[in-house]
């Protein structure tokens, strides 16, 4: 059977690392399964800054349309903070996004059993959570314009951005949310500021006409302080969360921490046609950088989510997923997760780990 063709984008950071161990596991997982990849390998963010000039050359972009799917771990880090916003590696992976419609970021943000008392938060508000952030991720103040730095009537030096969707923008993503809700508990979040800005408005406007079409999903709707207060004093109460670009890129990080860290979480986005984007929730983490430190289950999940949502592989994605679980089980942990009475591994040493379990 034919080989799957998966761009990989190793990018920055501990992005490298991840990304290693979990092309091992993949191709592993793959083997037992009958499944073969062929990955190409391409640059995006500071390496590609640093070897082409550009945090989005256009061969990357290339390989990634040519390819089944895009494999991406992180991008970013100190050596181009400095950098203009418009030259840093983040546009590189903005672009991607864009450049491939990925509209409909999924960020599930489940508590593993293992991990129910890894949290900061108390084991019975953690135990047993499983929810989906469904992120819009090409709109929104990300993308908005006017954008830039100017003058103020004062001559005030000022920044500004602009925070606009479109009703067929929320009305995409709020199709895709609820028929994720369909198939999980049926309850769907929407979560905006319609109290205060007009943007927010609208989308709930649209979210609310869009819900007669789904009469089997409750719909409920929050304000994000609101919301991010919930999400730590009661997580269970969500099942699906709808929301716009920014409010879903924090709450993602906020919800990592029911499972204790931000090397839990991967991600999947999505256009509905041609190759989605597979990534972890977490950066580059340029403070545990090139130390074989990180975490590489989020990576690996995304791989699953690859295999599941893009290549139609699912026994390969469950392969993968019952991997992470048996190491979890065998109280294997990165620093991140490490406590007594748990066995501390590298990075490196969970991939190879990894590589026997799947
Ligand atoms: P970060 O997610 O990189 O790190 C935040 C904290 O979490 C750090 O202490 C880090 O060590 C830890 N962490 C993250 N992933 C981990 C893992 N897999 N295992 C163990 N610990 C992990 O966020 P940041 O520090 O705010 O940003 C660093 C850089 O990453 C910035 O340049 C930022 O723009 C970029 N970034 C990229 C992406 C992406 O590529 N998708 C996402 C977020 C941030
Ligand atoms: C994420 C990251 C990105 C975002 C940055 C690096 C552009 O934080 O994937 O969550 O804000 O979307
Ligand atoms: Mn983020």
């Amino acid at each position: 059977c034919k080989a799957h063709k998966v761009a990989v984008l190793p990018g920055d950071g501990i992005g490298p690392e991840i990304m290693d161990a979990a092309l091992k596991v993949l191709t592993a997982a793959g083997r037992k399964e009958g499944e073969t990849f062929e990955f190409k390998h391409a640059l995006i963010g500071g390496a590609a800054i640093d070897a082409t000039g550009n945090p989005l050359p256009e061969e990357t972009l290339d390989i990634c349309k040519a390819s089944d799917s895009v494999l991406l771990a992180a991008i970013g880090g100190y050596k181009w903070d400095t950098l203009p916003a418009a030259q840093r590696p983040e546009r590189g992976l903005l672009g991607l996004r864009a450049g491939l419609n990925a509209f409909a970021n999924l960020r599930p943000a489940i508590v593993p059993r293992q991990l129910a008392d890894s949290s900061p938060l108390k084991k019975e508000i953690v135990e047993g959570v499983d929810i989906l952030i469904v992120r819009e991720l090409v709109g929104g103040i990300y993308f908005g314009q006017p954008r830039g730095f100017g003058t103020n009537e004062k001559g005030d030096r000022i920044g500004f951005n602009t925070d606009v969707y479109s009703e067929p923008e929320v009305e995409r993503i709020a199709r895709v949310a609820f028929e994720a809700a369909q198939k999980r508990q049926k309850r769907l979040c929407s979560v905006e500021k319609s109290n205060v800005l007009e943007v927010s408005q609208l989308w709930k406007e649209v979210v609310i006409r869009v819900a007669k079409d789904y009469p089997d999903v409750e719909l409920s709707h929050m304000y994000i302080d609101n919301a991010a207060m919930q999400l730590l004093r009661n997580p269970k109460y969500f099942d699906v969360v709808v929301t716009g670009n920014i409010f879903g890129d924090i709450l993602s990080d906020e919800a990592s921490m029911l499972a204790g860290s931000l090397g839990m979480l991967p991600s999947a986005s999505i256009s509905g046609s041609g190759p989605g984007i597979f990534e972890p929730v977490h950066g580059s983490a340029p403070d545990i950088a090139g130390q074989d430190l990180a975490n590489p289950m989020a990576m690996v999940m995304s791989a699953a989510m690859m295999c599941r949502y893009d290549l139609k592989i699912p026994k390969v994605a469950d392969r993968l997923e019952a991997a992470v679980d048996q190491a979890l089980d065998q109280g294997l942990r990165t620093k991140d997760l490490w406590k007594e009475g748990t066995t501390l591994v590298k990075c490196s040493e969970l991939g190879n780990k990894l590589v026997e379990l799947v």
